[in-house]
């Protein structure tokens, strides 16, 4: 019970790894909020969640975090863990981006996420934590990825500022970075058409040292570790959870 009477907003906790991370909260006594833009999974979510309750925002609207914040602040008065995890999936070759989509995915991968969290922060309490999902495609050269590295990158680079920013008001900040992992996002990854799925699920297991793919659960307990207090002397880390992708 880590997270005993400790307020917790995951951002964008409706599905795959947001939505482990919330159970795992949840399970160890935390009061949960969480965020998403499909209605029908929040509301699964939630009902799966003793307590826990489930907020429309997103998080490419700048502002988008107003009502579920003004729900924290009115029943808590504090937010105690940030876990900002939103985030989506998009291929084209360097040659063909667009500016459209360069933005579209930039406005949730980074813009969105670092106004997320700017947005929260009066509401975090000192002391508090806050967790953010990177990717090892930040750091790893995969051809028709460009968008998706670049703001994956730039979120690293978020929090590391964030993290010496923070540090004077005792707030952690950690970044976790999941290899490939066996979540919705793999279905829905634009750029990727739906007969494709299968041969790109194979290259990317492949690619990994130990020949498989994550649970949504292995990134969702990391997580919950760099939030927990248990972490109490790490601060600014990217944490690769990938089967060896990066390090092997
Ligand atoms: N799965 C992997 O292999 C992998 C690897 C590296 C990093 N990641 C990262 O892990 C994070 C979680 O992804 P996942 O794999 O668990 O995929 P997922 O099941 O597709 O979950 C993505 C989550 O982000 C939310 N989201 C997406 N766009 C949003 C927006 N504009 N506003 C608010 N919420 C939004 C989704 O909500 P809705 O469902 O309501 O849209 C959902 O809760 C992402 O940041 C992803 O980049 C995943």
């Amino acid at each position: 019970m880590r997270f005993s009477d400790k307020v917790v907003l995951v951002i964008g906790g409706n599905s795959g790894i947001g939505r482990a991370a919330a159970a795992g909260f949840g399970a160890e006594g935390a009061h949960v909020f969480l965020t998403g833009r499909d209605r029908r999974t929040i509301d699964e979510t939630v009902a799966a969640i003793p307590g826990a309750r489930g907020f429309r925002a997103d998080i490419a609207e700048i502002g988008s975090g107003t009502d579920v914040l003004a729900a924290i602040e009115a029943a808590h008065g504090k937010l105690d863990i940030l876990f900002v995890n939103a985030g989506i999936g998009a291929f084209a070759p360097a040659a063909e981006v667009t500016p459209e989509q360069w933005d579209h995915v930039h406005n949730v991968n980074l813009r969105g996420c670092f106004f997320a969290i700017q947005q929260a922060l009066p509401l975090l309490a000192d002391g508090g934590a806050i967790v953010i999902t990177g990717s090892i495609g930040a750091v790893a050269a995969v051809p028709g990825n460009v968008m998706y590295a670049a703001a994956k990158a730039g979120l690293r680079a978020v929090a590391r500022t964030l993290a010496a920013e923070l540090v004077g008001r005792k707030i952690r900040v950690n970044m976790v970075s999941p290899g490939p992992t066996e979540t919705p996002i793999i279905n829905r990854t634009e750029g990727v058409p739906a007969d494709a799925v299968p041969g790109l699920r194979s290259i990317m297991t492949e690619a990994v040292p130990m020949k498989r793919m994550g649970a949504p659960e292995e990134i969702a307990r990391p997580v919950l570790f760099l939030a927990s207090d248990e972490a109490s002397f790490i601060t600014g880390i990217d944490l690769y959870v990938d089967g060896g992708c990066v390090e092997l």
